[in-house]
């Protein structure tokens, strides 16, 4: 099978380790900014009747990278690619998957229409925040990949009595299976965002983490605010030591810094977005991926 894997700067490392999975060649594509910031890229191959895998992560910045990958997508076909998979590592504006206020748009709807609509022939995602906005919105085929058990694996063996923690409901799915790799319980806290100062509450909650070492598992970690609140929580009802392991590190405004000053232990995170805790890959858990796309399609 001709398939080769086509790698933009935001996903380089990636990339190589998803095609030396997958068995193929990778090629980087050629970036530049025109002088009037507008952007360039460009696939230095033919590619005449191959399947792309096309690697392209949309952290910051993300406006930017979004382009990008349209315009990345446009070149794989121009260059005679005959299926373009598209794996977005991680997918910007997934938070705003409805209209939470009046006004609002559905970003992700947005995002993902404009993916399909520049030639995208399949999208694969990593930990989308809803996986259902795929189903809600796409109408290629697609896979959301949730890589808990290269993320929990790091764990595994380093935590005494441990607990597993969401910081919201919405992630009690995350923590459930984590849990169960690790054999251990787990719980939720009662996260409260405010939706215009952004400004993150715990409503404390008594939970029984009286001297265990507590591993709170989310998708993303931003500003660290959630998390920074969920570790106090758990420190005032008795925990011994603080993790946290998430999918996406986005680290913005020392959140790092956050995290530490709220007693957190370590961080741990995957490589979707390069990170100073960036400790586990999502590679393999991609070319599982990627290998079913190309079953599912009869490539
Ligand atoms: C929100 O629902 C997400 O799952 C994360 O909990 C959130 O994005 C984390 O953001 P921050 O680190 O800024 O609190």
């Amino acid at each position: 099978m001709n398939v080769k894997v086509i790698a933009t700067s935001s996903s380089l490392g990636l990339a190589a380790r998803l095609s030396t999975l997958l068995g193929c060649s990778m090629i980087a594509v050629d970036e530049k900014v025109f002088p009037d910031g507008e952007k360039y890229v460009r696939v230095p191959h033919r590619l005449e009747g191959s399947t792309v895998v096309l690697v392209h992560s949309l952290y910051q910045p993300q406006d930017e990278r979004f382009l990008q990958l349209l315009l990345a997508i446009d070149a794989a076909k121009g260059a005679g690619a005959k299926h373009v998979i598209v794996v977005v590592p991680y997918v910007a504006y997934a938070r705003q998957d409805k209209r939470f206020l009046e006004g609002e748009p559905i970003s992700v709807k947005v995002i993902f229409k404009a993916i399909e609509a520049a030639g995208a022939d399949a999208l694969i995602t990593v930990d989308l925040h809803r996986p259902s906005s795929l189903d809600e919105w796409l109408e290629i085929p697609h896979a959301n990949v949730i890589p808990i058990e290269a993320l929990i694996g790091y764990f595994r063996g380093r935590l005494s009595n441990p607990v597993v923690l969401a910081p919201d409901r919405g992630a009690l799915h995350r923590a459930q299976l984590a849990a169960q790799l690790l054999g251990a319980q787990y719980d939720y806290l009662e996260k409260v965002r405010d939706r215009v100062t952004g400004e993150v509450k715990v409503v404390p909650k008594s939970l029984d983490v009286r001297g265990g070492d507590v591993l709170i598992v989310d998708d993303i970690i931003s500003t660290g605010g959630t998390i920074a609140a969920a570790s106090k929580s758990v420190l005032t009802e008795g925990a011994r030591n603080v993790y946290a392991a998430c999918t996406h590190a986005l680290l913005v405004s020392g959140a790092l810094d956050r995290l530490y000053a709220a007693g957190v232990r370590e961080v741990v995170a995957t490589d979707t977005v390069p990170s100073p805790v960036s400790k586990v890959s999502v590679a393999e858990s991609l070319a599982k991926a990627v290998n079913e796309m190309l079953t599912a399609l009869s490539l």
